[in-house]
């Protein structure tokens, strides 16, 4: 067993009151190997941001648990190095299915931990909440968990709003399992394809498709009732076309890939909404880069030709986020 406190880590608490106060979001980014983590520490070092960094049970199986934890702690360290003296880091787990996923973090030094039920009937989803709230909050671990089904690409738009979080449950929910944050369904999904192009317009200077808006009418409803309260959006990737059109001219193929505007992340990132979870866009600029060099070096061979450009890439991204998007910067 061994506390996050130990390792220099922070929970959530503090960083989501003074985002809710400061009318910005914290930057929770996905990390599955060392480029990665290197990209979002020198970005948040740099900006001053606090940061989330997120393993999922996928990143879990990839790159071992036990190494993730040292690469967070080191992660710390890696931060002061470079002129951060308190470093605001948390180390969360990404949509933990189970009580004793949950609680393995806890034990291994995660800061705060998710407890995804959303797909669990309501009383299942509250039950197993409040049991992972019970365990982490002895151990000051912070919980997130989650109301309502994000949309598959494939859903039809009718069909997607009968997943939306239902505002008249968040008070009961909240109440009853005592988590500290909330993810909510509002019209985003996870990966690059969040929209199909019939869900679409076109705008007609760029030929680009522009998906539909985010439900923000449900966000202010579930604000209403939770005045406040941590809310989290997942699915948060803009998709930028620009690593799209790198990906699809240099050997690539990904058609129709659309996220979420930018524009629309800035709004939500003003309101309750204080943790903005972005994996995808991470996967895109690294995917970017390495094909670039691959497409124009055929002979490159040393893996860090190809992965140090795909590192600042990502760190010229997380920067973006950060500054352009969430606000984060100069928080910590
Ligand atoms: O929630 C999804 C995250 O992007 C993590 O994805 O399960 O492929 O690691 P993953
Ligand atoms: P994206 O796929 O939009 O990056 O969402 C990531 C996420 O929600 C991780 O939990
Ligand atoms: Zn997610």
């Amino acid at each position: 067993m061994v506390s996050f406190k130990e390792l220099g880590l922070v929970n959530t608490r503090e960083m989501f009151a003074k985002a809710i106060n400061g009318g910005y979001a914290i930057p929770a980014f996905n990390f599955n190997n060392m480029e990665q983590l290197q990209a979002i520490v020198k970005a948040c070092a740099e900006t001053k941001s606090p940061v989330i960094l997120q393993v999922s049970k996928g990143a879990r199986n990839y790159a071992n648990q036990t190494l993730l934890r040292y690469m967070a702690q080191g992660a710390v360290e890696y931060a002061k190095e470079l002129g951060w003296e308190n470093p605001q880091i948390c180390l969360h787990l990404d949509h933990g299915d189970s009580f004793e996923l949950c609680k393995s973090c806890v034990d291994f030094g995660f800061s705060s931990v998710m407890i995804d039920g959303s797909h669990l009937p309501y009383e299942e989803n509250i039950a197993l909440t409040k049991q992972v709230v019970e365990y982490a909050h002895a151990h000051d671990v912070t919980v997130e968990a989650e109301l309502g089904v994000l949309a598959g690409v494939e859903d039809e738009v009718q069909a997607e709003e009968s997943h939306y979080t239902k505002p008249e449950e968040v008070i009961d929910f909240a109440t009853r399992t005592g988590c500290d944050s909330l993810a909510i369904s509002i019209g985003t999904s996870h990966g690059a394809y969040k929209f199909t192009p019939e869900q679409c317009t076109v705008d007609p200077e760029t030929g680009r498709l522009v998906p539909p808006p985010l439900a923000f009418d449900i966000l202010d409803a579930i604000m209403e009732q939770l005045p406040g309260f941590p809310i989290v959006l997942h699915g948060s990737s803009s998709v930028p076309q620009e690593y799209v059109e790198i990906i699809n001219n240099n050997g690539g193929k990904m058609p129709n890939a659309v996220g979420i505007p930018e524009e629309q992340l800035r709004k939500a990132a003003a309101s309750a909404v204080c943790k903005i979870n972005i994996d995808s866009d991470s996967r895109l600029a690294f995917t970017a880069a390495v094909r670039k060099v691959f497409n124009e070096k055929p002979g490159e061979f040393d893996p860090r030709k190809y992965c140090g450009p795909a590192r600042e890439e990502m760190e010229r991204l997380y920067k973006h986020k950060i500054q352009e998007v969430l606000g984060s910067n100069g928080k910590a």
